[in-house]
């Protein structure tokens, strides 16, 4: 039984094992994914115990994507560019670090729209946008940074050949695409872009999926955009992880319905997520 699982802090509520359990199932394979919560003063240790375990690989989360990359063997290209790791394979002992977060973000836009030399307003300039951007210019669109700490988004439009405009400036935004990265409506109704710009996107991205419907979303819908909700990103790296743990990509609506269960399951529950 080869072992898998999820390091962050905290992972109670993470939707991964939920999909990646559904997966190993559907697709027989011998394995199982765990949630290990790793304070961030135990990461080091927690890495290397990976390897003495010989766990064969493990999703990373908040807060260690970028602290990890010091304690791993090798780390894959893209994600050196993107600055975060969101996945470990442990190769016969030699842990690689790789980023699915960009995969997840391409493929739930290019389901909706073709994103070459679209424009696209990205709002937030912290880890998930960096993997936004990276996505959008490796597919060819043109990306406006909003940021509301402005020297931020001048850094990583610099990092990636993107404009960056103060976050003042987003009543008079307008492209083709607009993905929200910030954490405005997470478990809250509140939208980080005023409702009258919305009528000016044609695709209309959210990366928060508590609620599933944010209100960006549903501001976006009444406008008569279409919309992505962030449970596909999620959905699609994790389809990434799989593939490079195991070889074999499953069908993404099986991990879907898997994390909708669980999402549910804890509604019920009337828990928090994180
Ligand atoms: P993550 O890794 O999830 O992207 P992060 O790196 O902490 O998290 O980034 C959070 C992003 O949400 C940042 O762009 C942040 O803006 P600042 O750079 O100004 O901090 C943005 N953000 C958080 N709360 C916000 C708010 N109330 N209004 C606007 N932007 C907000």
């Amino acid at each position: 039984m080869d072992v898998y699982g999820i390091i962050g802090w905290p992972v109670a509520h993470s939707l991964s094992p939920a999909m990646h359990n559904a997966a190993f199932k559907a697709l027989g394979q011998e394995a199982v994914y765990g949630k290990f919560p790793v304070a961030p003063e135990r990461l080091s240790a927690a890495v290397e115990g990976l390897r003495a375990l010989g766990i064969k690989g493990v999703s990373v989360t908040i807060p260690h994507k970028e602290a990890v990359r010091s304690l791993l063997q090798g780390i894959h290209q893209e994600a050196q560019k993107i600055g975060a790791v969101n996945t470990i394979l442990n190769d016969n002992g030699r842990l690689v670090g790789f980023n699915t977060d960009w995969q997840g973000a391409l493929r739930a836009l290019e389901e909706q729209i073709s994103l070459k030399g679209k424009e696209a307003v990205v709002l937030g300039a912290g880890g998930a946008a960096r993997a936004v951007v990276y996505a959008l210019k490796k597919a060819g669109a043109l990306v406006c940074i909003y940021n509301r700490t402005f020297t931020k988004a001048q850094e990583l439009a610099l990092t990636f050949g993107a404009k960056a405009f103060a976050w003042e400036a987003l009543s008079k935004a307008r492209g083709h695409i607009l993905i929200n990265t910030t954490s405005v409506g997470l478990k809250e109704d509140r939208s980080p872009a005023p409702a009258q710009i919305l009528s000016r996107f044609q695709v209309v991205m959210d990366i928060v999926y508590t609620p599933l419907e944010t209100r960006l979303l549903r501001e976006a819908k009444a406008q008569g955009c279409k919309t992505i909700s962030g449970l596909k990103m999620l959905v699609y790296q994790a389809v990434e992880q799989f593939y490079l743990w195991r070889g074999l990509r499953p069908e993404a609506r099986l991990l879907e319905e898997a994390a909708l269960a669980a999402l549910t399951k804890e509604e019920r529950h009337g828990e928090q997520r994180n």
